[in-house]
């Protein structure tokens, strides 16, 4: 006899040994999270040409591997903002990670700790920067979006060190938000509306509906100063336009540098000539970024963009790659063409909705572990060993 009730299909527990890349963790999200959630995450701008074209960009590269030179022990470390990591692949800033698991910030920080990268938090987090820095002895950035509440900034560098944060990061590309349609076709809110086409959804997915949909959510980072969500519900573009200052110049940035003097950050960056401005400035640091291609759409991809950073920045600042990295071996290309470091977002995105901090865990080991292959394969003993002539550009 047939069952008269179709079991639940997409709850069970993860099994995660059989998920073994950023694709796989991909899927198990789609499965796992209601539309409006993994479309938030998985989602970009207009067409979505950014966001595809970040990471077929690194398909235009080849790698050409040396032989027979003693692969025995490869070493994936750099140092990154004073601190040691153990390998050249961090955790980009993202908002609102409790919307994805209700373990959140925390879990994904530790993901980062167990892997031995660094983690960075959001202006927008769902947990307080000083919870997420209690949680966690490995390195931290915090990541400053601007408000019209000038106080709010202040106070973010004040708490970014007295919580012992590594560095700061200012992001610059979100002077208003971009198109993303398909949180208008979802009905995307923050907190989660529960209309009836999103309450069919939850229903679908009981596991995240129990945990995490139920919970409550807060902008911990902003609450106390208006910037918060105090009961209201609305979508991403009304609060970004309500809270932030779009009128944001160089002179900004010049301020923010002049009042934390540890690691500076500035990621958003796509042109040389912003590249050169910021080592001016006394950045430590670029992020070149389309922030995963949910803002510009036509934005050229991040990789396309390192050489040219490099050059711009003459030694004077880092160039970190953010955006479109899914596989080891993309992370490395970025490395090879001169990058500092690379930062993924959606990847560990994906784990963590999966299956919280074990997913997240994992999904980042296994991009850790394809580094590491990559490198071996190429007969390279270190990063310091990469170097522009490995790859070609096809
Ligand atoms: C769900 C989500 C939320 C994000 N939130 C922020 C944010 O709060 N601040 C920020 O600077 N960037 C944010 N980003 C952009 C990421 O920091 C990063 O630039 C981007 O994810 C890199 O592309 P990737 O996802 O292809 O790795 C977010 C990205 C995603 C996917």
């Amino acid at each position: 006899m047939a069952f008269p009730v179709r079991p639940i299909p997409y709850d069970r527990p993860m099994k995660l040994d059989r998920l073994y890349n950023t694709a796989d963790f991909r899927e198990a999200a789609r499965r796992r999270l209601p539309a409006p959630m993994f479309n938030y995450i998985d989602g970009g701008a207009d067409d979505e040409w950014t966001l595809k074209r970040n990471t077929a960009a690194f398909d235009d590269y080849e790698i050409t591997p040396g032989q027979l030179n003693d692969i025995s022990a490869v070493d994936t470390g750099i140092e990154l903002f004073g601190r040691k990591l153990d390998w050249p692949v961090f955790l980009a800033p993202t908002a609102m990670t409790r919307l994805f698991h209700h373990e959140g910030e925390r879990a994904a920080a530790r993901a980062a700790d167990a892997t031995g990268t660094l983690y960075s938090v959001s202006t927008l987090a769902t947990t307080s920067m000083e919870d997420i820095a209690s949680a966690t002895p490995g390195p931290k950035m915090f990541q400053v979006y601007i408000f019209r509440d000038r106080g709010l900034t202040a106070e973010f560098v004040e708490r970014a060190k007295a919580s012992g944060y590594d560095a700061l990061c200012l992001t610059v590309d979100t002077p208003v938000q971009g198109n993303r349609e398909r949180d208008l076709k979802t009905g995307m809110t923050i907190p989660p509306r529960f209309s009836l086409k999103s309450a069919l959804s939850f229903a679908a997915h009981p596991h995240w509906a129990l945990t995490t949909g139920f919970g409550g959510f807060e902008l911990e980072n902003v609450s106390h100063g208006g910037g918060g969500l105090s009961g209201k519900t609305m979508s991403l573009l009304q609060y970004i336009h309500t809270q932030f200052d779009s009128t944001l110049t160089w002179k900004d940035a010049e301020w923010l540098r002049e009042h934390w003097d540890g690691p500076f950050v500035i990621k958003g960056l796509q042109s040389a000539a912003d590249v050169a401005r910021a080592a001016q400035l006394g950045a430590d640091a670029v992020m070149i970024s389309n922030h995963g291609g949910r803002q510009l759409d036509s934005a050229p991809a991040p990789v396309d963009g390192i050489a040219a950073a490099v050059e711009a920045a003459d030694g004077r600042l880092d160039v970190i790659c953010d955006g479109g990295i899914r596989r080891g071996k993309h992370a490395v290309i970025a490395l090879a063409l001169g990058a500092k470091a690379c930062s993924v977002g959606r990847p560990y995105l994906y784990g963590l909705a999966a299956a919280g901090e074990a997913g997240a865990t994992r999904a980042l080991t296994r991009l850790k572990e394809e580094v590491t292959r990559t490198l071996a394969l190429m007969g390279k003993q270190n990063i310091a060993g990469l170097s522009s002539g490995d790859v070609q550009r096809l």
